[in-house]
């Protein structure tokens, strides 16, 4: 038995290093799974709403975020741990909440939550995810925060008791998204014929019976369905029905009252996601949220939106100091994560890029893409200078594209 332990991290090391090798970016797994899965799965991932402006803005922003590097820095001891509400994790990244993952790569949730466990950065359950809270609990115990969306039939009783169950589950962090205030245009889907429940018809069966390796995860692990609906889609919870349950009972942005009134429900962190305005910021803040995740939900609702990286500085100016600030949207490796976190974010999520990882790889394809993140974001602190997470803050940005605001309401 001691033996085998051993034996298990050589053979994990050395998959790792041969990934390294074929996948070494976010864009080469993002080929693979390109060319891996059904066409309909892939664009329903990757695309954006409207023209994708923003989700290209996303990218074109965090390119022109310049950092200036400091030398003659001793790099032993390197550390990219973090503390993030009490919880420490192995590096200030983590994975987005993510609706309807399965579509990429069936079971995406648990090889998400399991992997996310194992390396110690915090994994975000999505409501509409395809596994419910409590079985991700027991997956990822200490990395389980809960992404939860609004549902304003019957005063909020589906919310409410989302709310309890996260609760009772043992979710670190609860984060109410409020950027999703409307149905979001995303051409690739309507031309896919992307509607859920699961879209295979006779018109994209081609793309299913070319994707042997997606279509044998299908049969293995099933048709997806909205887990977290199951007791709310009546007495034969199908994946029709859970997915109409969501469809006709969720909906609209978390108004201030309905935030506040969850805030007080909630015992543990309060983390309010998709906020891109100062003065929402402060707003979020002064009804008793920890923290922000400052995001434009990748671009895939409002296309006219800036890029999350250049609302940042100006978020951290207003509520820095009091909340803990987070950012998401196009970040696509460790540089990316440190540019944020010398604009004074305390961690960046990634979405797509874990789900490009599936795609590609399967199950091992999460652990894979969360190994790049740790191991650029230790290179990229060598190559700039600092040697802990906290002096982050402390390394020179050049970013012309921030937005100058002041924070009124
Ligand atoms: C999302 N996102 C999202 N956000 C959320 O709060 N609840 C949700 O259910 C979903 N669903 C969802 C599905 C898919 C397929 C994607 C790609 C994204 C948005 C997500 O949390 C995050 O904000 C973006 O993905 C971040 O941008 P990048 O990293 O994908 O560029």
């Amino acid at each position: 038995m001691p033996d085998t332990e051993p034996a298990e991290e050589a053979k994990r090391a050395a998959i790792a290093k041969r990934l390294q090798q074929r996948f070494p970016t976010i864009d080469d797994l993002r080929e693979r799974a390109r060319r891996r899965v059904p066409r309909f799965a892939f664009d329903f991932v990757d695309g954006g709403a409207n023209e994708e402006t923003c989700v290209a803005r996303n990218r074109a922003a965090l390119q022109g975020v310049e950092l200036l590097p400091r030398y003659c820095v001793e790099a032993k001891g390197t550390s990219t741990e973090v503390e993030l509400f009490g919880t420490r994790h192995a590096a200030p990244i983590g994975i987005s909440p993510m609706g309807s993952p399965g579509l990429i790569w069936p079971g995406a949730d648990e090889h998400l939550a399991r992997a996310a466990q194992a390396a110690r950065i915090p994994f975000v359950l999505s409501t509409p995810a395809n596994a419910a809270i409590e079985r991700i609990a027991a997956l990822a115990p200490d990395m389980f925060w809960f992404q939860l969306y609004r549902f304003p039939h019957n005063d909020h009783a589906i919310t409410f008791d989302l709310v309890r169950r996260a609760d009772a589950a043992g979710a670190r962090v609860l984060v109410p998204t409020v950027d999703s205030a409307g149905k979001s245009k995303r051409p690739r889907d309507i031309r896919n014929g992307v509607a859920l429940p699961f879209p295979i018809t006779p018109r994209n069966a081609w793309q299913v019976a070319t994707s042997p390796a997606w279509a044998w995860s299908l049969i293995k692990h099933g048709m997806p369905r909205t887990e977290n609906l199951v007791p709310y889609a009546g007495p034969d919870p199908t994946q029709v029905s859970t997915a109409r349950t969501m469809q006709l009972r969720s909906g609209g942005s978390h108004t201030w009252e309905e935030l506040a009134r969850l805030r007080e429900r909630w015992q543990r962190a309060f983390v309010v996601k998709g906020i891109l305005h100062p003065a929402d910021a402060e707003r979020a803040v002064a009804l008793g949220a920890d923290g922000i995740i400052v995001s434009n939900h990748g671009g895939r609702h409002f296309d006219g939106a800036p890029a999350s990286i250049d609302m940042l500085p100006a978020i951290v100016a207003a509520v820095g100091a009091r909340a803990t600030v987070m950012i998401d949207s196009g970040i696509r490796g460790g540089l990316d994560v440190v540019r944020a976190l010398a604009l004074g974010a305390k961690a960046g999520f990634a979405g797509r890029p874990f789900l490009y990882g599936l795609a590609a790889l399967g199950p091992i394809g999460a652990r894979h893409v969360i190994d790049m993140f740790l191991d650029e974001i230790r290179t990229e602190f060598i190559h700039v200078g600092i040697r802990t997470t906290t002096e982050a803050a402390t390394i020179p940005a050049r970013h012309r594209g921030a937005w100058r605001l002041a924070a009124s309401p």
